[in-house]
């Protein structure tokens, strides 16, 4: 089972570097040039509206905006790029993280069998042993990670966006009401995409993630 973004459609675009399988990634919750500033970001704290689809905002009235800043204290890092493949920050990035893997994928219910299926599956809430790493080409669609009190954030990830979660937060993805994304996913070496449902106290990810961020979850 893959997760997150899947590949309904994956279309390998290169793969470069060898050897780096396992590799753990020692950019781990630093704060790297280039990252979005508040006003780049558009996130919120979700209602607890269980019964409207989860393809919709579900943003509390008011809107509770949440900026980088909080962000960056649960280790996501999002930047705001051109959405082409070819995008000159984009390979930057890379070379500086060493994602040496990449692919792209495309989500929508023209792709994906199942589909309502399937994104009921991406929403349901995991953490990965390594960061997940998205870049959206076109379409859209949300990333939701916990906060240090447990609390839904919804980061809107619109074409352009890239985003690093970081190894062991606790998150799932959805498609928005457009019900279409194309995004790049990059990794250190060779892919692992499997996620661990919560609850994974004790996994050596998660312990990992609560010492580097203090998350009190
Ligand atoms: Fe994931």
């Amino acid at each position: 089972m893959k997760c997150g973004i899947t590949a309904a459609e994956t279309r390998k675009s290169g793969k470069e570097g060898e050897g780096r399988k396992g590799a753990t990634n020692t950019n781990m919750g630093k704060v790297v040039s280039g990252v979005a500033t508040s006003e780049d970001v558009s996130a919120w704290y979700m209602d607890e509206e269980h019964s409207v689809d989860q393809r919709q905002p579900h943003k509390t009235d008011p809107v509770q905006s949440v900026d980088a800043a909080t962000l960056e204290a649960l280790g996501v890092v999002h930047w705001k790029l051109s959405g082409n493949e070819d995008d000159a920050e984009l390979e930057q990035i890379r070379k500086d993280r060493g994602y040496s893997y990449k692919d792209v994928i495309t989500v929508s219910p023209d792709t994906l069998p199942a589909y309502e299926q399937k994104i009921k599956m991406f929403y349901e809430e995991h953490l990965h042993s390594d960061e997940e790493i998205r870049y959206l080409l076109e379409g859209s669609g949300y990333f939701d990670v916990r906060d240090k009190q447990d609390r839904w954030i919804r980061i809107a990830c619109p074409k352009g966006t890239m985003i690093i979660l970081p190894e062991g937060i606790y998150h799932r993805f959805t498609l928005d009401h457009t019900n279409y994304a194309k995004a790049m996913r990059l990794f250190i070496g060779e892919p692992v995409w499997t996620p661990l449902n919560r609850p994974q106290e004790s996994h050596e990810s998660r312990v990992k993630y609560l010492t580097t961020f203090g998350a009190a979850a």
